[in-house]
């Protein structure tokens, strides 16, 4: 199995290298880490070695355990080359071909993507020496992370700092995706929508918008224009997703229709509130003795609008169920013209709403039905567009199905 090398310089960053292992060790990778001598001063290999359940390699001159030259066989072995933190002292010594420690010399051995991931002081950082010794390493086709600003161990605030651990896992990620979605714009909705009362309550539902923002991520990640139409949530956008911000059924409805013709993908994740008050109150309702009864009057359904004007778009919904999930998915699929379906019941454990986990049924316009496993909503967003990648080219499945002919 090809693994992750994950090389640790002498950064007080380093101590974050083993969350970032443990995340990849998590999403099912291999992970083989190497240490340069000053990384061992911040953190023991033997942490490293307790996560990735791998002996951590920190010596080129370590005796062989096979017959094999140690940097050439996990040069050969590597999937991708990720160097966090780098120090400047690293990247310079990288930058000049120098090859005096097993990560040095495993840099110039590896033919896979590398990714570096810059950590130091902010004048360092901003030195001319470093500024030109990145640039040369991007120009060699080192793909390079931007340091974080924020508080440096220092004590100086900056921009220096090593991003997060999770933040470098989704780089990571995004450069080993397949870019099967390049050329494709792609439109997808996320959260809940809030249908005002009166300026300050609301009626809306428990979504927190993680798997719409998940697909989203995905999408871009996979080489997508994404549009992000989002309800109100605590979500970070991904990076490179251009987002637009709603907050009603209504003002969703509008958004996702402007951009609609210019679409190829619809993923519609969006827990549309399906009624909004007849009437919002222009100031706060004061509270009374009696009773109080709303009416509430039908919103648009977006989704079912798009399947009207659907052309040779490909749209796919999500449906929420209680009860008799896979008929009622099946009835909104027909409903809506849609291609795909993906249905989850929120009272399963570990799916639904706030949770990072899902449990989904996939269900196609001919009817075919695929259950997945309890997986991340990252993970699941990748296995949905799996599926859907193939959808957007219709003569190639026509193509490949005439040639097993
Ligand atoms: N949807 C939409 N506009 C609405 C309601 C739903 O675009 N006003 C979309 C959702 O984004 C989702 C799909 O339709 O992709 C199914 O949503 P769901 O809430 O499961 O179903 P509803 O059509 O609202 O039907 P019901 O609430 O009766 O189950």
């Amino acid at each position: 199995m090809k693994t992750v090398i994950l090389g640790i310089t002498g950064g007080i960053a380093a101590y974050k290298a083993a969350e970032l292992a443990r995340l990849f060790v998590r999403s099912g990778e291999e992970v083989q880490v190497v240490m340069t001598p000053s990384a061992q001063r911040f953190i023991t290999p033997l942490t490293l070695q307790t996560i990735t359940g791998r002996q951590v390699f920190t010596d080129l001159f370590a005796p062989l355990s096979g017959e094999r030259v140690r940097h050439v066989e996990l040069a050969e072995e590597a999937r991708v080359l990720v160097v966090a933190p780098a120090t400047a002292n690293t990247l310079a010594k990288m930058a000049a071909g120098i090859a005096d420690n097993l990560l040095t010399t495993l840099f110039l051995a590896v033919r896979c993507p590398v990714v570096l991931v810059p950590s130091m002081n902010e004048n360092m950082y901003e030195h001319p020496a470093v500024q030109e010794n990145l640039e040369r390493l991007r120009a060699r086709g080192c793909r390079i992370m931007t340091p974080d600003c924020g508080r440096l161990a220092c004590g100086v605030i900056g921009r220096g700092r090593m991003p997060e651990p999770a933040e470098i896992f989704n780089y990571v990620r995004a450069v080993l995706s397949p870019k099967d979605f390049a050329g494709v714009r792609a439109l997808v909705t996320a959260g809940p929508t809030r249908e005002h009362l009166d300026p300050v309550r609301f009626i809306s539902n428990a979504s927190t918008g993680r798997m719409g923002f998940a697909v989203a991520r995905a999408l871009q990640e996979r080489g997508a224009e994404v549009i992000l139409v989002t309800g109100p949530t605590e979500l970070k956008p991904p990076p490179g997703v251009a987002v637009v911000a709603v907050e009603t059924a209504e003002q969703m409805y509008r958004a996702v229709l402007e951009h609609y013709s210019r679409c190829r993908l619809v993923v519609k994740t969006a827990a549309v509130a399906d009624y909004r008050p007849a009437d919002a109150a222009p100031q706060k309702l004061k509270k009374k003795e009696s009773s109080l009864s709303l009416e509430l009057v039908a919103n648009p359904d977006i989704l079912k609008e798009l399947g009207r004007q659907k052309g040779d778009r490909v749209l796919v919904g999500f449906a929420v169920e209680t009860e008799a999930p896979v008929e009622h998915a099946r009835l909104k699929l027909k409903e809506k013209n849609l291609d795909l379906i993906v249905v989850n019941n929120p009272s399963t454990p570990g799916c639904g709403f706030a949770v990072e986990t899902n449990q989904v049924k996939l269900i196609n316009r001919q009817g075919e039905m695929e259950e997945l496993p309890l997986m991340g909503k990252e993970e699941l967003a990748h296995r949905l567009l799996d599926r859907v990648a193939p959808l957007l080219r219709p003569e190639e499945g026509e193509a490949s199905s005439k040639e097993s002919e």
